[in-house]
């Protein structure tokens, strides 16, 4: 068992609760949200509370490996992001090369693999680079995957799949038949997480309830846990706590519940 200590958002009572060890969602998809208002809340510039949402990506990494998280998918710029200001957008590019750069040997150390999902190829150069180093560095662990999604959209994602699936049925690989759920998991960004490809539990910060384009097919059966803290603020105990109310939900996937009366 795992404790933390639960502290309620409206009450600010604390409890010590204990999360079940053989319950943690095996796929953690976050999407975070709030760093301009945190910054926005200390008089800072917005891309303070960027460079403050990095240092919790560093914080909220080590605490979901060592709950036996298997995947952590991170939503860190979206196709849509581009229309932000053209600083803010440049500060947003430079971030991963200060991370990877700074936090690869602890991301190594403890024996986890980078990921890189989204239209990669139309980020800057050094990015690109800082990203690809990231995967080669750690292409060797074998715990939890680190998923960012950079420069993703679920839409495009879906678009991209469809039109690989065309090709092949008009290759004559496949006939439109063959189309079926598989077939759309296997074209995917997340096709090479195999049985984990679909997060088990999805975060958002800052107190916002949508999805903004993300992990559309994949999130169809994932618990949604939406928490008010700014992502900046966001730790290992809120991390816990999501945790917890994921494990006192009762997954169904369109099925009954075991003991029918759920
Ligand atoms: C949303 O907050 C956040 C983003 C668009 C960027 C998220 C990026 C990070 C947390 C850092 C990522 C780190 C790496 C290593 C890639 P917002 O700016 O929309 O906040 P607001 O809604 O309060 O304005």
């Amino acid at each position: 068992m795992f404790s933390f200590l639960n502290k309620d958002q409206t009450t600010g009572e604390v409890e010590e609760r204990q999360l079940d060890e053989t319950n943690i969602p095996a796929h953690v998809a976050i999407i975070m949200d709030g760093n301009g208002r945190w910054a926005q809340q200390r008089h800072l510039p917005r891309i303070a509370g960027h460079k403050q949402g990095m240092n919790t990506v560093k914080t909220v990494a080590m605490a979901a490996s060592n709950l036996g998280v298997k995947v952590l998918t991170l939503y860190a710029f979206s196709t849509e992001n581009w229309k932000r200001p053209s600083a803010e957008v440049n500060y947003l590019m430079k971030l991963p090369v200060d991370f990877f750069g700074t936090f690869v040997p602890d991301l190594v150390k403890n024996n986890i693999r980078v990921k890189v999902m989204g239209y990669t190829d139309q980020l800057p150069a050094a990015t690109q680079k800082a990203v690809n180093d990231a995967i080669a560095d750690t292409k060797d662990c074998t715990g939890m995957v680190l998923n960012f999604a950079l420069n993703y959209g679920g839409r495009a994602e879906i678009v991209t799949a469809v039109q690989k699936l065309a090709e092949q049925v008009q290759t004559g690989q496949l006939t439109a038949t063959d189309i079926d759920d598989d077939a759309i998991d296997r074209e995917l960004m997340t096709a090479d997480l195999g049985e984990l490809r679909d997060p088990d539990l999805l975060i958002r910060t800052s107190g916002e309830e949508r999805l903004s384009n993300f992990m559309l097919w994949q999130v169809a059966y994932s618990e949604f846990v939406f928490t008010q803290q700014h992502w900046p603020d966001f730790d290992q105990t809120a991390l816990e706590q999501a945790i917890y109310e994921y494990q006192q939900r009762h997954r169904r996937f369109g099925g009954l519940a075991t003991d029918n009366t759920k």
